[in-house]
């Protein structure tokens, strides 16, 4: 185990950094030293609010990547920018951490999977739903053998209201609603991936996807790629859906985004449902399982979102110091790229989508 600390570059200080920051913040094997992002007054405003003093403030990715204290970047722009700050970022010789998704298309992620696997330090693509801990106990009630063999996911997304929601800038909302920059819709392919992910950390890897995305006004005049059905076919007579409906006069809890979301896996003998996510339907319990005819409510696990962001970097520090692969791994990610794309794919033409016809290539 190194005892220095891994000293952090946050690249892109927007919306969704200050979840980051918070294990690097009290986790004694990092430390933050260097801010990132092209308007220098936001990264400022996080430094005084996340209470670092004597962070380096940059705006331009190469500046931090020629600083030789920096070891890793956490990097958090828009998804067009992805491939080619991992690129430059492994020039640098720096361990990385990409927010999904990895990239926008799978030629970009073939590039970068090959890259990574030639690269000889750690690249890892930010996940954190698979760290939510409500997903962590219905993984481990899985593994224990609560409901059998999973033979079904059923995941919801549903956005709403909320009067103690956070405030989302209008940028972070801007890019998103450009195809050449977000990569797809905001629901089905960005926060879509997170699905995808759970999806595919519960059944593995799709055979086929097939999908409905609809189109609505959402908050603020967005367009939202509601409502949407995706479904999908795993090995093994296994199937799954994503349904996301938006429902704008519904109120929920939360302090991050005004989304609620579900999901219900059943299995040969019994059935495990997860509810809420970014938010919560009152005090539903976190997880409940239904097997050998009678309900258990699993109440005593953390509920709040930020919780799947600590629990994800604190895996990428706890493997750097071990040597362990991190989750995911650039080629893990490519497959729930590949799922989110193949549903963006198929609602176009209007078919089926065939994914094993897209295997890694790299
Ligand atoms: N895991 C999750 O649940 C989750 C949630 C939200 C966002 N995200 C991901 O995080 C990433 C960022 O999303 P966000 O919502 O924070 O977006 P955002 O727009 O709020 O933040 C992006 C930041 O990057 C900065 N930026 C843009 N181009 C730059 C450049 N060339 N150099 C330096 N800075 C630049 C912008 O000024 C902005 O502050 C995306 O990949 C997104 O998908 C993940």
């Amino acid at each position: 185990m190194s005892s220095s600390p891994i000293r952090v570059a946050i690249i892109g200080t927007g919306r969704i950094s200050d979840l980051h920051a918070i294990e690097y913040l009290n986790n004694p094997a990092a430390k933050i030293v260097a801010l990132c992002d092209r308007d220098p007054e936001l990264a400022q405003t996080k430094a005084g609010a996340w209470g670092l003093a004597d962070v380096a403030i940059e705006t331009d990715l190469d500046a931090v990547l020629a600083r030789p204290d920096v070891d890793l970047v956490e990097i958090l722009l828009p998804h067009h920018l992805h491939l080619a700050a991992a690129q430059k970022a492994m020039k640098a010789g720096k361990i990385i951490s990409l927010q999904k998704p990895m990239c926008v298309s799978l030629e970009e992620a073939d590039k970068l999977v090959k890259a990574a696997e030639a690269y000889d330090r750690p690249v890892k693509i930010f996940e954190n739903f698979i760290f939510y801990p409500p997903v962590l106990k219905a993984k481990a009630l899985i593994a224990e053998g609560a409901i059998g063999t999973p033979l079904s996911i059923r995941i919801k997304s549903n956005p709403a209201k909320s009067a103690t929601a956070w405030e989302v800038p209008a940028a972070a909302n801007a890019w998103r609603q450009k195809a050449d920059q977000s990569g797809g819709g905001p629901l089905v392919f960005d926060d879509g991936h997170h699905k995808f992910a759970l999806a595919w950390h519960f059944m593995g890897d799709p055979d086929e996807v097939h999908a409905f995305i609809g189109d609505t006004e959402g908050p603020g005049g967005i367009r939202f790629d509601a409502q949407s059905q995706i479904s999908f076919r795993f090995p093994g007579n296994r199937i799954g859906n994503l349904e996301i409906v938006y429902s704008p006069d519904m109120e929920l809890a939360t302090r991050h985004y005004a989304q609620d979301d579900r999901v219900e896996i059943t299995g040969t003998g019994g059935v495990i449902w997860i509810n809420g996510g970014h938010g919560r339907l009152a005090d539903s319990a976190p997880v409940v399982l239904y097997s050998d005819g009678k309900i258990t409510e699993f109440r005593d696990i953390a509920t709040g979102w930020e919780q799947s962001f600590v629990l994800s970097t604190r895996h990428y520090i706890d493997a750097l110091q071990t040597g362990s692969a991190p989750i995911l791994t650039p080629r893990e990610a490519r497959q729930v790229l590949r799922f989110a794309l193949g549903a963006e794919e198929s609602a176009r033409i209007g078919k089926t989508v065939d994914l094993r016809s897209q295997r890694n290539s790299a």
